[in-house]
């Protein structure tokens, strides 16, 4: 017993979600400051469940429901993505409900959930098709790729909410509901991060899906994760325009490991180089600093320069690491070089070069390797290069 309440967002519908206070890592994306997974209640002629929450919450999700009607009242459950944080506790709401029909797109919700939680009572929904529960009507909308194949979104217009499933969320753990109770900065960060670790790589999905719902007035997004928005609802939905557009800024990233400090010196002084450009850079330290921070910070920042050392002939594992990751999210439209300082093969620079053409980077600058210690000329020699690169 966790003694969970529903808490009423408008007039009987009920937040009955879950926070995760102490989720760190969400698939290899560092979540520092926890999520929520998100579910509504819908009271109306027929009782209507958006989404479940991962199955860990299970218990807490169905508190929240039965503080305001008993589960087995649930009429229709929208399952508005497959993957488990949102349709986790579906089985066991299922067998609480055993009457409520699953509403979820064809064929690749149908098939997933099928395969995860077996022969429920599912019926399948398309794009335009709509469903009365009584005084409110629900609308769906699906959003392939945003970012599973099967993901959609719904639409109330008597309430002019949208619940947008993973769209628009962020993964923030907080005990207050709304974007205006909690601090815009953060909430938006979050939010920009969590459009940079999951769905970079479709932006193309992403403005097809802003398209759909131009024309719908929208006074709540009830999100999966995080905040609802209600006073920031422009907002967050133009950031949505810019992230998925092509648009790139003048900024640049230095990513890097270092064994000795040679490689970390070059990494400080083309951070310098950049500035002096007039071009802001961030310095990330791989060792210390969360992939998934880094990453944030490239996906708007047209250049990326990435150092490693050379250990056994290879480069640095965390630096491998990164690529790959990176490599994943098909970043667009990056310019940058590879760099770092060597004792004798020198092989990482070559290879970190490579990995960087493998994600996508257009290579602006050859290897800048230096053996040993860097000297101050050697060091002099890097930022003249960076001052003459034709931007
Ligand atoms: Fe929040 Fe793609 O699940």
């Amino acid at each position: 017993m966790n003694n969970c309440k529903a808490i009423e967002i408008t007039k009987n519908i009920y937040w009955v979600g879950a926070v995760d206070w102490s989720m760190r890592n969400f698939h290899g994306y560092e979540t520092s400051r926890g999520t929520t997974y998100n579910a509504y209640l819908i009271i109306d002629e027929k009782v209507t469940l958006i989404d479940t929450v991962k199955i860990d919450f299970k218990d807490e999700l169905i508190e929240r429901i039965s503080s305001v009607i008993e589960p087995s009242k649930i009429d229709i459950i929208v399952s508005s993505h497959v993957e488990p944080d949102h349709s986790g506790a579906l089985k066991e709401i299922a067998a609480l409900a055993p009457n409520a029909e699953i509403l979820t797109t064809n064929p690749n919700g149908l098939k997933g959930l099928k395969a995860r939680y077996g022969n429920l009572n599912y019926k399948a929904v398309k794009a335009g098709d709509s469903v009365s529960i009584g005084a409110r009507t629900l609308q769906f909308v699906p959003t392939p790729m945003l970012h599973w194949p099967d993901s959609m979104v719904t639409y109330c217009p008597e309430e002019k909410i949208l619940f947008s499933n993973d769209a628009f969320g962020e993964h923030f753990a907080t005990s207050m509901r709304f974007d205006d109770e909690n601090d815009l900065n953060t909430v938006l960060f979050e939010a920009k991060k969590y459009y940079a670790n999951i769905l970079m790589p479709f932006g193309k999905q992403a403005q097809t899906a802003l398209s759909a719902l131009g024309n719908l007035e929208i006074k709540l997004i009830a999100t999966g994760h995080g905040v609802i928005w209600r006073s920031y609802i422009e907002k967050i939905i133009s950031a949505y325009k810019y992230w998925s557009s092509e648009d790139i800024e003048d900024y640049a990233v230095v990513v890097f490991d270092s064994m000795w400090h040679s490689t970390e010196v070059m990494a400080k002084t083309i951070v310098e180089a950049f500035a002096k450009r007039g071009i802001p850079a961030a310095y990330h330290d791989i060792k210390v600093n969360p992939m998934s921070d880094i990453v944030t910070d490239i996906f708007k920042s047209k250049y990326l320069a990435v150092g490693s050392p050379t250990i056994n002939n290879q480069m640095m594992p965390n630096v491998a690491k990164f690529l790959y990751y990176l490599k994943g999210l098909r970043p667009l439209n990056h310019k940058g070089f590879a760099f770092g300082s060597y004792g004798w093969g020198g092989q990482s620079i070559a290879q970190v070069e490579e990995e960087m053409k493998a994600a996508g980077i257009e290579i602006i600058l050859d290897q800048v390797k230096i053996q040993n210690v860097p000297t101050k000329s050697q060091l002099d020699e890097i930022t003249e290069k960076i001052l003459k690169l034709e931007l």
